[in-house]
């Protein structure tokens, strides 16, 4: 294996500008995950309690895995591989590497499967919040039957079917397909120029629109804007104890952060040799908690927390993932002032946020398609966008039936970590920490503190190995055995795992023929 030299044919794509790189994947880290997930997570694991856990995963597994990768993708790029699968191949000389690197490509395209299906919801929402489709419905459950309609589970006045619905995905997965055209420079960093700088500013007035609410409700004086920013800042000691809080967190760090996605990699493997990562991947970090914890914090928690109280927040945060932005916010922008046009733009920013997003999830597939069979990357997209169409399908058809929420526990939560938990073992302890330091090092602006060292070769992969080794002992199996499912559910939830089982097969399957060319990478070697 050759793996040490590149295969590049020196056309790779490249970024346009310095800024385009960093809004580019701060694009990627912000995404749903910010406004929706975070909220969600932070509310049901007791707000204050949840934010120390949350920070020291950032700390021990946020900023160094976001180096790691960052470092990881640059080094891949420059032996011509725009994916995971080939760049810890070049990590690791073992005929297993590449299988380990194949879940960063298997992994965002199964997520894509219905992160856009969940973008296009939002555009919805942004439009029915404009034209005032659901006015007048006043209360969460209205509002929850409203969604489950527009889902086309329970059909009611609003919506006879999932055809809306469609309409919407359809013209979703086209933007994403259109900004994928334009390939690297001209359509996913441009898209990011025009959309962060757009959503930072939707963010910001929203967030000082929630602040503004004060006291909503005089008869009810305990419930205020001061307690929701209460319930996220004070600190509370007495989770700490729980491992559950620590495992939440962690988990929403990698989600947030797009950690162990295989995505961070592709971007930063178009990347120069020289540039810088551990800049720009600490100013992604710093865009992303931003946007995260101020304004994902500030904009959903304190409002629920500030219109319904603390503890029906939590339970509206208990209740399901989309019950904090789809239901309770709606329901209290249209308690205010100009409500649907605040309302409007609460959705186009989870819009906005969603597409940056969805738009990096096809470009590890996309990269091997180009990089080894030479795709030209017009017939590569259309390839992976109908790929992904196919087989969001039955994502949107069986929504009732937990189709969606299987695929998410897999791939979303404990896929995510396994591919984070082996990678980092692959770069700390085979590559080695010293060499892997080096890369980080190499062209840095500003050098990373050392400290960071030690954590990534032993923190970090004791602190997933501990998550993982907690799942398996208390939730996977339950969970393969679906425990918890009425019957009738079950088939469904069979039918989702044999899906990303039949996904990763061919992910395996088409990374094996892939690999084939990259040992003869010496004839095109033109470095
Ligand atoms: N980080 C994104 C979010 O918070 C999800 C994502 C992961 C997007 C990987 C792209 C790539 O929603």
């Amino acid at each position: 294996m050759t793996s040490d030299q590149a295969n590049s044919n020196g056309a790779r794509q490249t970024w346009g500008t310095r800024w385009g790189i960093v809004l580019a994947l701060a694009g990627n880290a912000i995404g749903l995950g910010n406004f929706l997930r975070f909220p969600r997570q932070a509310a049901e694991n007791g707000g204050g309690a949840f934010m120390i856990p949350y920070f020291v995963a950032l700390l021990v597994i946020g900023l160094p895995m976001m180096w790691m990768e960052c470092a990881i993708g640059r080094y891949g790029g420059k032996r011509g591989h725009g994916h995971t699968a080939g760049m810890i191949d070049s990590l690791w000389d073992h005929p297993a590497a590449k299988y380990v690197g194949a879940l960063g490509i298997f992994l965002p395209f199964t997520i894509a499967t219905y992160y856009i299906y969940i973008t296009s919801w939002c555009l919805a929402f942004s439009v029915f919040s404009l034209l005032g489709t659901y006015n007048g419905l006043q209360s969460r459950e209205q509002m929850g039957a409203f969604l489950s309609a527009f889902h086309g589970v329970v059909p009611d006045a609003h919506f006879a079917s999932v055809l809306t619905a469609y309409g919407f995905y359809v013209v979703t997965m086209g933007l994403t397909m259109a900004v994928l055209l334009g390939g690297v420079a001209k359509g996913i960093e441009r898209l990011a120029k025009a959309a962060m700088p757009t959503l930072f500013l939707i963010g910001a007035f929203l967030a000082v629109r929630v602040l503004m609410f004060g006291t909503p409700d005089l008869t009810l004086p305990d419930r205020n804007v001061w307690a929701g920013l209460g319930f996220v800042w004070n600190p509370r000691l007495d989770v700490l104890a729980d491992p559950q809080v620590w495992v939440a967190a962690a988990g929403q760090i990698f989600f947030t952060l797009s950690i162990g996605w295989g995505i961070v990699h592709t971007y930063a493997s178009y990347l120069g040799e020289d540039d810088d990562v551990a800049l720009t991947g600490a100013a992604t970090v710093g865009l992303n908690e931003f946007a995260e914890v101020i304004l994902g914090g500030t904009i959903a928690l304190t409002a629920a927390v500030a219109f319904f109280g603390v503890d029906a927040t939590r339970d509206i945060a208990h209740s399901g993932s989309f019950d904090l932005g789809f239901q309770a916010l709606p329901v209290i922008f249209q308690r205010t002032t100009a409500g649907g046009l605040v309302g409007c733009l609460w959705f186009l920013l989870l819009f906005f946020a969603g597409l940056t997003s969805a738009v990096a999830m096809a470009q590890p597939l996309i990269a091997l398609l180009e990089e080894t069979w030479n795709v030209p990357n017009r017939r590569a997209v259309l390839l992976v966008c109908g790929a992904l169409f196919v087989l969001t399908q039955p994502v949107i058809l069986l929504k009732g039936y937990g189709f969606l929420d299987e695929l998410d526990y897999w791939a979303g939560e404990v896929g995510l970590v396994v591919f984070g938990f082996l990678e980092v073992v692959i770069f700390a302890w085979i590559f080695g920490i010293e060499r892997g330091w080096q890369q980080i090092e190499h062209g840095a602006a500003i050098r990373p503190s050392r400290v960071f060292m030690p954590i990534l070769k032993y923190a970090t992969p004791l602190f997933l190995g501990g998550i993982l080794a907690l799942w398996a002992w208390h939730e996977v199996p339950a969970k393969l055995a679906m425990t918890d499912v009425p019957a009738e559910v079950r088939p469904y939830l069979i039918g989702a795992r044999a899906m990303m089982v039949g996904l990763l097969v061919a992910t395996f399957w088409i990374v094996r023929k892939a690999s084939l060319s990259w040992g003869k990478g010496a004839s095109r070697f033109v470095k």
